[in-house]
């Protein structure tokens, strides 16, 4: 189940509109997304009391992120058959009305891409958001209700040579960055890590949804890195992303810098020479 929904993640994932990416592909908007349509595809009719409550919880959700929930919100409006589940997060650095005006696009998008589907997934740099018919809020902790996942990596590599240093590097700090996380009372945290050996250094982000408990969050984390070698060995930046929590790392500071951010090894000065991804 897993390992086909982190197919159909790479097939309808291209790599993100940041500079980090290689410029070798498409911009595409939004970077990730999933109908659901590859089992039974569930739709809903305009008109529908669905309709009604999903439009209730794409106006209630990026305001309630914004506003009071630290860029989180999910909950129900309706009840069964006709109920609309949803669930938004927004990247633990961009808060407030950017979070708000991001998770709205994000509802415009599964409207676009995925129309008149009744579970949708939405996957961008700065947020994210999961809407369905069904309650895939039930049992956060469980570990069933990351999916659908996503995955993407930079298309550059680290060269051969080097390639398993950094991936054990990328490993470790991901590692320290998911504990942090887990602490967090945001259940959000970032590290940096200098790679002498290609005059680099890596940047990572850790995030879960801050209902999740400590140990919940770590586990869910460690779903993610537990696939990191399957995906992205090798890569210099890459992203697994879940409904409940994402892991990304790339060579470019991808988020804004903060003084508790992890600092597994010391940055080295890309000023001089070649960094892989130029
Ligand atoms: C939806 O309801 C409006 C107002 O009752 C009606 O004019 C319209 O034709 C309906 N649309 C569909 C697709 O049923
Ligand atoms: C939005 O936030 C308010 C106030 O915190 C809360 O009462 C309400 O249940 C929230 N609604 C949703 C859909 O999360
Ligand atoms: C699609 O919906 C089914 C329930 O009908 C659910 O079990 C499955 O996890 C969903 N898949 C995705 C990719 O959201
Ligand atoms: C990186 O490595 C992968 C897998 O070996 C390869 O398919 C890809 O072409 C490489 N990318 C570049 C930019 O050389």
């Amino acid at each position: 189940m897993l390992v086909l929904f982190l197919l159909l993640g790479i097939t309808t994932s291209t790599p993100s509109p940041a500079a980090a990416d290689g410029g070798a592909v498409p911009v595409v908007n939004p970077f990730s997304y999933f109908c659901n349509s590859t089992a039974v595809r569930r739709t809903y009719l305009p008109n529908s009391t669905f309709a009604a409550n999903l439009a209730s919880l794409a106006a209630a959700l990026p305001m309630n992120a914004s506003i009071s929930g630290g860029g989180f919100s999910a909950g129900v409006f309706g009840s069964p058959p006709d109920a609309a589940y949803g669930l938004v997060l927004c990247r633990g650095d961009y808060g407030g009305p950017a979070c708000a005006s991001c998770l709205e696009s994000r509802f415009r998008d599964a409207d676009s891409f995925c129309p008149y589907s009744s579970d949708v997934t939405v996957y961008h740099d700065q947020c994210q958001l999961r809407f369905s018919d069904r309650d895939f809020l039930a049992g956060a902790g469980a570990g069933g209700s990351n999916l659908p996942e996503s995955v993407a990596w930079n298309m550059n590599n680290v060269s051969g040579r080097n390639a398993a240093a950094f991936d054990d590097l990328v490993v470790r700090l991901v590692g320290a960055v998911a504990d942090a996380a887990g602490n967090a009372k945001g259940r959000y945290a970032t590290g940096q890590a200098g790679f002498a050996r290609e005059r680099t250094n890596v940047y990572a982000l850790a995030q879960c949804t801050p209902d999740l408990t400590p140990a919940q969050c770590r586990a869910c984390l460690a779903g993610l890195i537990a696939q990191v070698p399957t995906w992205l060995k090798g890569r210099v930046g890459g992203r697994i992303l879940g409904v409940r929590c994402d892991v990304r790392y790339e060579n470019d500071l991808f988020f804004a810098r903060t003084s508790d951010m992890v600092t597994l090894t010391p940055l080295v000065d890309t000023s001089k020479g070649q960094s892989p991804s130029s």
